[in-house]
């Protein structure tokens, strides 16, 4: 939430910033600042709403040109979405500006003892302390990161901050606590961004900063990080694996529809290098002990939003082929129901951003309690991977629309390809039964592929439905997170009640809810391996179609018994009972997206919503 951008070098500092806000949009769009050091001051601009205002409120009123600067795109916490809430915030004399993501929970006490010093401040924001704090810190000791290194031991919460100063115009520093921060390094010119997205058109080499460190950023000298307490800190060089062009629209309309479109490339990617010539599963970067992982007597997977989805599909894998019991927990609920965890314990935490602050609480949780982490993440060098015992990355490459599409496949990919290396290390697969599940997860991409290119009745079906209220979904076993999954994409992007539900829950209530052209979309199982649950399902639907729904059938090609109850079928590639919400899944974001398009909503920024939730 909120996103960040530092500059220091000889380009126009207002041009990288604003680029780099134009990338990190997606993490908040209720504001947008910038600051610019430039003739012995500071210059800022900041306006409510999207970027587009500030670019507009620039247009009219340009800055003047400079080489240092930074900027902010808010997701509102403290303080509405208003041009005085907005980004970088000052001192009184001017001197300071300050721009933040995350939340500074002990802001009242600081605003009071700096209102009884005679400071005033207009904002309703916990920022504004930290300009004034920084203000009266360098006055006396005329040293930016010393500065900052004195106020962040004052904060407490969640917090990153980049800071610039009139009397340091070549300087810009930041802090990070428990929020996102990367350091960009080019050619005599250096950035800070709280995501790489912000600078990968100028460099694609990465400094990561730890907890609690400072880091500053001189034109003429390079970086350095310290501790909060001065310690000079080891700081790890890695390289971006991507380019710019991974981070453009290249041609579709929306971001949205341009990761779904790479969902293939993306789910051949996770899969990339994992099995070796012998058709054994190497998961180099899980270095986790075989020894231990033999051990673990329970999984419990913990994340949030639809990569909780990608969990509880986890389960069915990681039951089925390792009998060892999982548990998949939301990690806002985790820590606070007192889990029972242990060495044994072996707890997998997903995101795609790395940085979801519930899923990095509840994962600290478990190792406290001395279980071992394992990170399924998206991003390099994130504070997730970071923090646990071992990680998996996915291979989706930038996610940036708001509602995640490819990141979801790639996590599913990445969770049986875990499931199936505890069953290796544990013995309960053999060789010959991993190595056919790995082809079976190798036809995959194309079968992704094959539903892309049948999807126009799709598209027609959301646009004839986007003038209702409420969509439901259903499946069953592990149809039913997909079902959610459904539903919380059309949610998040619709604005329309839509609900998932297990397809035998709903003689026990939601049943009620059917009614006259009620849309409800039935994911159905393979009638293949599992059959009764192919033929529970069906008789849902008879159930449904009874009472007046207008069902939406989704069910593999060749299956001909749902034919007779299905208003609306869709088909997608016949694939085994466990992976097919990989194939599942995709109908489900194009309809979401059509649907919302149609009803004119903007599908990469969605209200209310932030692409990283860096708040508990
Ligand atoms: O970055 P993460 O995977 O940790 O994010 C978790 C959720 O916030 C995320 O999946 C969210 O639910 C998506 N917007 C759903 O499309």
């Amino acid at each position: 939430m909120c996103g960040i951008v530092g500059y220091v070098g000889s380009q126009s500092a207002l041009d990288v910033v604003m680029a780099g806000l134009k990338r990190l949009e997606y993490r908040g769009y209720d504001s947008a600042g910038v600051a610019v050091l430039a003739d012995g001051g500071l210059a800022t601009a900041k306006r409510a709403g999207k970027l587009v205002n500030l670019d507009k409120e620039l247009s009219e009123h340009p800055l003047p040109s400079a080489a240092t600067g930074i900027g902010h795109t808010r997701w509102a916490t403290h303080g509405g979405p208003t041009d005085a809430n907005a980004h970088p915030h000052l001192d009184n004399a001017g001197r300071v500006a300050v721009v933040h993501n995350g939340i500074i929970e002990n802001f009242a006490p600081l605003r009071a003892e700096l209102a009884e010093r005679g400071h005033e401040l207009p904002s309703e924001t916990d920022t504004e302390v930290v300009a004034h704090l920084l203000a009266e810190e360098y006055s006396a000791c005329a040293d930016l990161a010393e500065a900052m290194r004195l106020v962040c031991r004052r904060l407490e919460g969640a917090f990153t901050l980049v800071a610039v100063h009139a009397d340091a115009p070549d300087v810009v520093v930041g802090a990070r606590r428990n929020s996102p921060l990367v350091v960009g390094v080019g050619e005599g010119e250096y950035f800070l961004a709280s995501d790489v997205a912000a600078f990968i058109a100028h460099t694609r080499d990465a400094v990561e900063l730890g907890q609690d460190q400072v880091v500053e950023l001189r034109r003429d000298e390079g970086v350095s990080v310290t501790a909060f307490d001065g310690t000079p800190a080891d700081v790890r060089s890695y390289h971006v694996d991507w380019d710019a062009s991974a981070a453009e629209k290249a041609g579709y309309a929306s971001f949205m529809l341009k990761e779904i479109a790479e969902q293939p490339k993306a789910v051949a990617d996770t899969l990339l290098g994992r099995v070796d010539g012998s058709g054994t599963l190497s998961l180099d970067e899980v270095r986790i002990p075989a020894g231990v992982l033999r051990e673990v007597d329970k999984v419990v997977v913990v994340a949030c939003g639809t990569a909780y989805h990608a969990g509880l599909i986890a389960k069915y894998a990681i039951e089925h082929w390792t009998r060892i019991p999982c548990e998949v927990e939301l990690a806002s609920e985790f820590r606070y129901r007192d889990p029972i965890l242990d060495q044994q314990t072996l707890v997998v935490a997903i995101s795609q951003s790395g940085e979801t602050m519930d899923t990095l609480m509840a994962l600290r949780h478990a190792r406290e309690q001395g279980a071992r982490v394992l990170a399924i993440c998206n991003t390099n060098g994130s504070t997730i991977p970071r923090e646990s015992d071992a990680v998996l990355y996915t291979h989706a490459g930038p996610e940036v629309a708001v509602a995640s599409t490819k990141a979801f496949l790639t996590q599913l990919v990445a969770c049986y390809l875990v499931a199936l290396y505890l069953g290796q290390v544990r013995g309960t697969k053999y060789g010959d039964e991993i190595g056919d599940v790995v082809r079976d997860l190798s036809g995959i991409s194309g079968a992704v592929e094959r539903v892309l290119g049948t999807m126009d009745p799709v598209r027609e079906l959301a646009r004839s439905l986007a003038h209702k209220n409420t969509v439901l979904f259903l499946g069953r076993h592990v149809g039913h997170p997909v079902a959610l999954e459904g539903a919380l994409k059309l949610k998040e992007l619709a604005y329309m009640h839509a609900e998932g539900f297990a397809a035998g829950e709903l003689k026990h209530g939601p049943i009620a809810l059917i009614e006259e052209d009620l849309p409800v979309v039935v994911v159905v199982p393979s009638p293949r391996g599992r059959s009764i649950l192919h033929d529970k399902i069906v008789s849902n639907i008879q159930e449904i179609r009874a009472r007046g729904a207008r069902t939406i059938v989704i069910a593999e090609e060749g299956d001909e018994a749902v034919v007779p109850y299905a208003d609306h079928l869709v088909r997608v590639p016949a694939t085994p009972t466990l992976l097919q919400p990989l194939v599942a899944t995709v109908p489900l974001q194009v309809f979401a997206c059509e649907l919302a398009t149609a009803r004119g909503n903007e599908v990469d920024q969605p209200r209310n919503l932030a692409k990283s939730v860096t708040v508990e």
